[in-house]
């Protein structure tokens, strides 16, 4: 494994953006592991997968009609050699994501996947849920971004052109489902550097964090 940061945290709370521009600036790769739950959601919705047949979601985790790329500017998702990378960050696509999730099957044969990203030349900055504490637990330096949910709600539905009550229900239900689930649950690591970015803009969590990861690493 080369030098890893992990960067943590509920839905919408600036992971993907901060991760994104610290990887730019150490010259690392990034990736979101969220996008292998959203693709496998995705790719078993495609295909007619029922959502609760644990040994087909099992299945499907190995099979080469869907994949996930590391790319400077995005974590891509292709599904039958298209990508689809726009279409999985549909919230609803996030949901099932987060309830194929649960399944200890699919998180095991997952985990193998995300941690081949670190095995690059350069080092690795991964984003998720349980990046600090189950992927990546011997990462160099541990980060968690937290913000209050209207706040985290209001930035995605912006982002999607969407309804921010919806939003804000949404989210908290999956926040719900992703810190209750009995199998690496999102968790603050016990190590980690933890920013609340409600009142921050984009520049100044990333200041913070790189401040931090530069003197850890
Ligand atoms: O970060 P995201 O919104 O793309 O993640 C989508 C869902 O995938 C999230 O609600 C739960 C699941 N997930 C996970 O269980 N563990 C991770 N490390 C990342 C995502």
């Amino acid at each position: 494994m080369g030098m890893v940061v992990t960067i943590d945290g509920p839905a919408a709370s600036g992971k993907s953006s901060v991760s994104r521009e610290l990887a730019r600036r150490l010259g690392w790769n990034w990736v979101s592991t969220g996008a292998f739950y959203r693709g496998l959601a995705f790719a078993a919705l495609q295909l007619q997968i029922d959502l609760d047949d644990v040994k087909a979601l099992a299945d499907l985790t190995h099979n080469p009609v869907w994949k996930v790329t590391m790319e400077d500017d995005r974590t891509r998702v292709y599904f039958d050699g298209e990508d689809v990378t726009d279409l999985i960050a549909h919230e609803d696509v996030g949901n099932f994501a987060s309830k194929v999730s649960h399944y200890p099957e699919v998180r095991k044969a997952l985990l193998e996947a995300q941690r081949n990203c670190s095995n690059g030349p350069q080092g690795l900055v991964a984003e998720g849920r349980d990046c600090g504490t189950v992927v990546f637990p011997q990462a160099q330096a541990k980060v968690y971004l937290t913000a209050h949910s209207e706040h985290r709600a209001a930035r995605r539905a912006a982002e999607l052109g969407l309804d921010q009550e919806d939003m804000v229900r949404a989210q908290k239900q999956r926040d719900h489902q992703d810190s209750t689930r009995k199998v690496a649950p999102m968790a603050v690591p016990e190590d980690a550097f933890v920013v609340d970015t409600t009142t921050l803009n984009l520049e100044q969590v990333v200041e913070k964090v790189v401040t931090y990861v530069k003197a850890k690493i």
